[in-house]
Order: structure tokens, then C-alpha cells, then sequence
């Protein structure tokens, strides 16, 4: 089944929240932001702007009737700056004009002055001097110390990953509207709807109740709209509250690109002990993750690094530690992977390092440790169904790896100004929000009296067609035609407290609970039809529009039923709700069983290097991925080859670059380079491991929005070995992105 939004999305007619008509009487709200990093603010004067004609007012925290507050896990955040600044681009004022071009010409003429302080901009720096945004925190299995002291073979290091920007083509955007007796309906292009109501209320001082949240579709969020989507939102309902108009605010693609968080950077150091079988005895690693100025989703991207650090290898001694480093950049957030990409590109540098130490392939040390069944993961859960050394051994066979090195091999033997590469990239990732409470979703279905289906979830489509997997297990339970059932746009007043979508969870946890209710649903037209047809309950079979009685043999059409039921005065609406069982975690032990399951996989990545220029080109990434049994295969590997190329950019490309003043110097995209189609892998091949799949996925069809990310670190580690051909003497680098100039200057060094 095709994307159902592909037909309005083709034709340009899809709705994003700046196509939604307005309300004659909009106002257009903009941000006045920071221009230092971090300072006293001395004084701000906007008598200039005020005085521009067309202005109704500038909101400051002064203004908030409630919280000056937004911070979602700890509250460390202002809305709107009040006595200081802590980055470049922290919103200290929001404008409130006719027009746009009022509003902009306004934030001209706004004054400020500022007592500049010192400006942290490196997660290392924030360490030496004691800046944080909480405790660490750390996972242990075995003891490492005793461990290292019996290794054959011990190696350190030290790593850095850079940031990345979302770049979600839709930017960040609210429109707020007043209704009866102060309350206020928010469009918002929001991966948690509940987040912003929560927030709104709190910041306006009014119950949850007075306001409703409703998102349409995201044109893309990647994470950035986890925690980020709430403060325009906010800003736009303060002004509600107190104009009593509709306030529109959509943030251009410079403010957005200098106001918002992005994935974090780490700084990392690590010591990894090997045995004289290669095997991974003890494995010890620090993580500084550069938060930027406040909490946002930091303190759980840091433990989700915890959770992936040793990647898809069985380490009996593990050591880890993570600091959330407090800098002067605007706060990071979540990230497609969300801090397990950072994680896995440290063990993956560690075995990088050994290998090229001991003079040996990687491939053999990642091989050696590959976890198995029943194997512990660090944070004590026991790994079941692996599906891990499956994918590995039929990517090598399927792909025919032997040949392909012996191609690379014969490449590099007659070629001296290029030279190839080939990497093998395994992942494995846990799939729940790994904060336990997190994972419940609702749905509420309603079967209109001529047999329509209108379904709403908590789920928010934002191009990962989770609307179309919802649609299909509506239609499949219910065993009607998919044109029969409409997916509603998520909003707080029908489903109410839901979790943000994220964690690649979204379609496992509101599918569960849109079965559910369509088979409460079902078991009540059941009663219906058996009566109808005067047969036996247990034979009631719904399928193709058509409702039988199998064994005798007589039917009657789903419309009929339903009209039926409306007659009988029987409920056609449901209300259900799903908790993930099993999963839970103790903090203070750092352990549990966090994950309903784990996905894994295999990539095979070749490049080749233009030992001239220091440019490269990804000749063909080959991935064996568990899908489990996709319920939509052609959506899911849209999911792979999109978080390919996110993965890949992250890896080579995309430089995010903040000057020692904390200012954004990758702020358009001229500066900051993302893939194209030029620079996209020149063959990319997919295998759907065939398994059984999981009973916790939602019809055994397991997560996939987040996990195929980390294949694109296979980019990395392929383009070092072309470097390595190339240069023998090159002392391996983890520091990505492996840019163009890196790599010239790598070959030549
Ligand atoms: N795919 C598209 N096209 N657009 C997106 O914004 N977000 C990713 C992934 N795939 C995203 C996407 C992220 S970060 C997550 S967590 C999952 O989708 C969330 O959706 P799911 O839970 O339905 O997989
Ligand atoms: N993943 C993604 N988003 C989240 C998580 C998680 O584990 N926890 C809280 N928000
Ligand atoms: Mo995805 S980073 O969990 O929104």
C-alpha cells in the first residue's frame, strides 16, 4: 500500500500549518533573539520599535501571566530571557505586528546592550571549568579494572562527533487562535502535541483544558520538533491570551537555523582491552555531551548513549560514564538515533584503532564479538531473538564481500591517485522510549453509520508515514477497504496525554492501541451480524467489506451491520489504550529490561577517494535489515535509505560551525552542505532479513525510523581504510565529519 498522503503531497495540495487560511484579523509574531552568546542584559529600548506603525506590541517575560518557564525535564529554561542571556540567538522578546515585513522592520530598531561574559562553546571546556546541566551518569557491567589488568592487548583514544542540523524542509511554526472564554486552539508543527499544551498552559497560568493542540502533518521533524516545536507555539498563545486575535509565527529558515538546538556533539575518550582471540574483555568510556545552554532532551539523549555504547558486541566489562556539559549554544536536542549514533561511533573508533594497531582487518574484531543469544547488554537486560550475527553473515554472502574486497584490492593496486575503501557497519537498537513511562498511546475510533472509520491516534505523521501503518491495521482488523477509513489530524482534545512521536516507537504503540479498539469494535458487530444472519458468533469472519458466517455460509455487508448496530443502539466508537508490558529500568541500580525489543542490522559501505582533491564518492552501501515481518516494505525502506543519507551526512558532510563567540557560522545553507543527489550513494541495495518477527512490534513489523541511521558510520570507517591505501603512515583520526578538507590533509600529513 502506497503513502496515503503521496496523491496531496505530489500535487502540492497537502497542509502544513502556513497553509492554513487565516483568520482576517492575524497578527505575525517575531522573535528578537540574543545577539551574544552569553551576558547581562544592561538595557533593551524598544521605544523605536513601538513606535513603528503597525505594531501592536512587543511581549517580554514581563508579560507571562504564568511561568516564565518551558524546560520539559528540568525546568532551567526561560521562555524569554530576563536578567542574562546564555547563547546567541536565545529569544529575549517577541514582536507582534500586522505584517511580517512590520514585524521584521521593528526587530531593526530594537536596542540592546549587553555585559558580555565568558563564552563556553566545547563540551571539554564546560568539563574543566564544572559546567553541567545535571549529575552524570553511568552504567557498569563486571569490573573493568581487574578486566584490563588480563588483557593481552589495550588500546585509548580519544573521538569527536559533530552536531547536525534537522533541516526539516517545513520550519518551525505556530498558529494560535482565540476562542470562547479564553480559550485558544494551536496549529502546530509539533512531534509532541501534549508537550506544547502542557506548556502553554503552564507559561499562560490557565488549566491544560483551555487549550487544544492540533497538528496536521510535520514537513519533517528528525527530533527537532520533540521539544523545540513548543516555545513558538507558546510565544504565539501568550499573545493570544492578552490581543484576543489570531497569532501566526513562522520562524524563517536564519532564525530558525540560529535559534534552534541540534544533534549534540561529543567529546569522548576510551580504552578498549582485547584478549589474544580478539575477544573485547573490558571496554571504559567517557562521554562529554555538548548540551548547549539548557536541559531540553539532554539529560535522556545521555543515557540513550549509556544504552548503545557498546553498539552490537557482547562486552563482559563495561565502564561508562556520560556528562551533560552545560556551553553557550543554543540547547541540543533530539536527534534521529538520539545520542546512540554518538555512542556506537566511539566503540566503532575504538575497534578502528585496535585493529590498525595489530595490524589486522576490523572486520575480524567485530566479528569475534557479535552478540549472541542471551547475551547481557551493560544496563542488564538479556538480549533474546538476536537477529544480530544473521544479518552480518548474510550481508558478507549476499553481497559477495570477498569479491568486492578483492576488487578494492585490485583497484588499489593499480591506481595511485585514487583509492577505495569498504566498511562493515553492524547496528543493533533498543526500541522503547527508554524513560518507562513513556510508552502507553491511545486511539479513538469511530465508525460513522454509513460505515466510515474515522481514526485518531496520538501518533503525528511527519513523512515517516505513520498514518498510512495506522490506516493498515484499522482496515486489516476490521477487514474493510483502506478507502474506507480516514486518518484524523492528532489532536489533544481526541486523544489527550499522549508521548511524543519518537523513538521510532510511534506506530508500535498507537498501532497497539488502534487494534485494540477496532477489535473491541469488532467483537460488538459480531453480536450484530450473528443476529443478522442468524448464525453462530464463533463463525462471524469480518474481511473485504464483507461480513460472513463461515460455516453457514450466508453474509452481509459491512454497511448493513453498522446501520444495524446504529438501530440496536450499539456504541460504534472506542476509546483504547496500550502500555508496552515487560519493559522497566531502576536508576538507581542502572538496570532493567528498558527495550520491548532491538533491531539489528548489517551495512557494507565502499567509497572511493580522489587522492587529488581529498573528495570522495560512496559507491554503494549494501545493508541486511530486520525488518521483522514489514507490514509496508516500501515504506520501510524509504525509512532506511532516508536515515542512510541522514547518517551519511552527518558522517562526511555536514559541518556545523559555531565561532569561539557562540555565534553560528553554518547559518544558510550555502555554508552548510547536507547530501544531494550528487552525493548520495551511487548504489544503495536492501535486504529484508526474513524473520518471524517480534510479538511487542506492531504486527510483528518492527520499528524502523530510527535505527538504519547509523549505517551511514560505515561511511566514515570506509573512507579511513581508502585513506590508509593511500597513505600507510596516516595515524587513524576520529573526528568527523571526515569533510573534504580533513581527508586532503589526512592523505598528506
Ligand atoms: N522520516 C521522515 N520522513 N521524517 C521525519 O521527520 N523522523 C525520524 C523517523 N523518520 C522522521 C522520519 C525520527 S527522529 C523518528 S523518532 C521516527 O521517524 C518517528 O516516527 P516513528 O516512531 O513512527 O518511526
Ligand atoms: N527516544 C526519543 N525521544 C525520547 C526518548 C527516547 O528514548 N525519551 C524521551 N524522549
Ligand atoms: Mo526521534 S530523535 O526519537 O524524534
Amino acid at each position: 500500500m502506497k503513502n496515503i498522503d503521496s496523491y496531496t503531497h505530489l500535487r502540492g495540495e497537502s497542509l502544513f500549518v502556513d497553509d492554513i487560511i487565516t483568520r482576517q484579523d492575524t497578527l505575525y509574531g517575531l522573535v528578537f533573539d540574543s545577539p551574544k552568546a552569553h551576558g547581562k542584559i544592561i538595557s533593551v529600548n524598544y521605544a523605536n520599535a513601538e513606535a513603528v506603525e503597525g505594531v501592536i506590541k512587543i511581549f517580554t517575560y514581563k508579560d507571562i501571566l504564568g511561568k516564565n518557564q518551558i524546560g520539559g525535564i528540568i525546568a532551567d529554561e526561560p521562555l524569554w530571557a530576563e536578567d542574562e542571556v546564555h547563547f546567541w540567538g536565545q529569544p529575549i522578546a517577541f514582536i507582534v505586528a500586522e505584517t511580517k515585513a512590520i514585524a521584521k522592520k521593528a526587530r531593526a530598531l530594537i536596542e540592546i546592550e549587553i555585559e558580555e561574559l565568558p563564552v563556553i562553546t566545547t563540551a571539554r571546556e564546560a568539563k574543566e571549568k564544572g559546567s553541567f546541566i545535571n549529575a552524570p551518569r553511568s552504567f557498569h557491567l563486571g569490573n573493568t579494572n581487574e578486566a584490563f589488568e588480563k588483557c593481552e592487548h589495550v588500546f585509548e583514544g580519544k573521538t569527536f562527533s559533530n552536531g547536525q542540523e534537522h533541516l526539516y524542509l517545513e520550519t518551525q511554526g505556530a498558529y494560535a487562535i482565540p476562542m470562547e472564554n479564553g480559550n485558544i486552539k494551536i496549529t502546530s508543527s509539533t512531534q509532541g502535541p501534549t508537550s506544547v499544551q502542557k506548556i502553554v498552559a503552564q507559561v499562560l497560568g490557565v488549566a491544560m483544558h483551555k487549550i487544544e493542540i492540533d497538528v496536521i502533518r510535520l514537513g519533517g521533524g528528525f527530533g527537532g520538533k520533540e521539544d523545540q516545536a513548543t516555545p513558538w507555539a507558546v510565544m504565539a498563545a501568550v499573545a493570544v491570551q492578552q490581543l484576543k486575535k489570531p497569532v501566526k509565527y513562522i520562524l524563517n529558515r536564519h532564525d530558525d537555523l540560529r535559534m534552534t538546538g541540534k544533534r549534540h556533539p561529543y567529546d569522548s575518550t576510551y580504552k578498549i582491552g582485547l584478549d589474544e582471540h580478539l575477544k573485547i574483555i573490558a571496554y571504559d568510556v567517557e562521554f562529554l555531551q555538548n548540551s548547549g545552554a539548557a536541559a531540553d532532551l539532554s539529560p535522556a539523549i545521555a543515557e540513550r548513549t549509556l544504552f548503545h555504547a557498546t553498539n552490537s558486541y557482547y562486552i563482559p566489562n563495561v565502564s561508562s560514564i556520560v556528562h551533560s556539559c552545560k556551553t553557550n549554544l543554543p540547547p541540543n536536542t533530539a536527534f534521529r538515533g538520539f545520542g546512540g549514533p554518538q555512542g556506537m561511533f566511539v566503540i566503532e573508533s575504538a575497534i578502528a584503532k585496535a585493529a590498525d594497531a595489530l595490524g589486522i582487518d576490523k572486520r575480524l574484531i567485530q566479528e569475534a564479538n557479535l552478540l549472541v543469544e542471551n547475551d547481557a547488554f551493560s544496563y542488564g537486560q538479556i538480549a533474546t531473538k538476536v537477529e544480530m550475527e544473521n544479518t552480518w553473515n548474510t550481508a558478507i554472502k549476499q553481497f559477495d564481500l570477498e569479491k568486492l574486497e578483492k576488487e578494492t584490492a585490485e583497484f588499489n593496486a593499480a591506481n595511485t591517485n585514487y583509492k577505495k575503501g569498504i566498511s562493515l557497519m553492524p547496528i543493533t537498537f533498543g526500541i522503547s522510549f527508554t524513560n518507562t513511562p513513556m510508552n502507553h498511546a491511545r486511539a479513538l475510533i469511530h465508525i460513522y453509520q454509513d460505515g466510515s472509520v474515522g481514526v485518531s491516534t496520538g501518533a503525528v505523521e511527519m513523512g515517516q508515514s505513520v498514518n498510512t501503518k495506522m490506516l493498515q491495521v484499522a482496515s486489516q482488523t476490521l477487514g474493510i477497504s483502506p478507502d474506507k477509513v480516514k486518518l484524523e489530524t492528532t489532536n489533544t482534545t481526541r486523544v489527550a496525554n499522549t508521548s511524543p512521536t519518537a523513538a521510532s516507537a510511534t506506530a508500535d504503540l498507537n498501532g497497539k492501541a488502534v487494534l485494540k479498539a477496532c477489535n473491541a469494535l469488532k467483537e460488538r458487530l459480531k453480536v450484530v451480524a450473528a443476529n443478522l444472519l442468524d448464525a453462530n458468533i464463533e463463525h462471524i469472519v469480518f474481511k473485504e467489506d464483507i461480513v460472513f458466517a463461515t460455516k453457514e455460509e450466508i453474509f452481509v455487508s459491512w454497511e448493513k451491520v453498522v446501520a444495524a448496530a446504529m438501530l440496536k443502539r450499539v456504541a460504534l466508537s472506542e476509546n483504547a489504550h496500550y502500555a508496552t508490558p515487560i519493559i522497566h529500568f531502576y536508576k538507581t541500580k542502572e538496570k532493567g529490561h528498558p527495550f520491548a525489543y532491538h533491531v539489528y542490522g548489517t551495512a557494507i559501505t565502499q567509497v572511493t577517494v580522489d587522492c587529488m582533491r581529498g573528495t570522495y564518492e560512496i559507491d554503494a552501501v549494501k545493508i541486511v535489515h530486520d525488518f521483522g515481518k514489514s507490514m509496508n516494505l516500501g515504506i520501510d525502506i524509504g525509512q532506511v535509505e532516508g536515515a542512510l543519507a541522514q547518517g551519511i551526512g552527518w558522517m562526511t558532510m555536514e559541518e556545523i560551525a559555531y565561532g569561539k563567540d557562540g555565534r553560528l557560522q553554518s547559518n544558510a545553507l550555502s555554508t552548510y552542505k547536507v547530501p544531494d543527489i550528487f552525493s548520495a550513494a551511487k548504489k544503495v541495495a536492501i535486504i529484508p532479513l526474513e524473520t518471524q518477527g517480534n510479538d511487542m512490534a506492531i504486527l510483528k513489523s518492527k520499528a524502523v525510523g530510527e535505527p538504519p541511521l547509523m549505517y551511514g558510520i560505515g561511511a566514515y570507517f570506509a573512507i579511513q581504510q581508502a585513506i590508509k591505501a593511500f597513505n600507510p603512515k596516516h595515524k587513524l583520526q576520529f573526528h568527523s565529519p571526515y569533510t573534504p578538507e580533513k581527508v586532503l590533509m589526512n592523505l598528506y600529513e
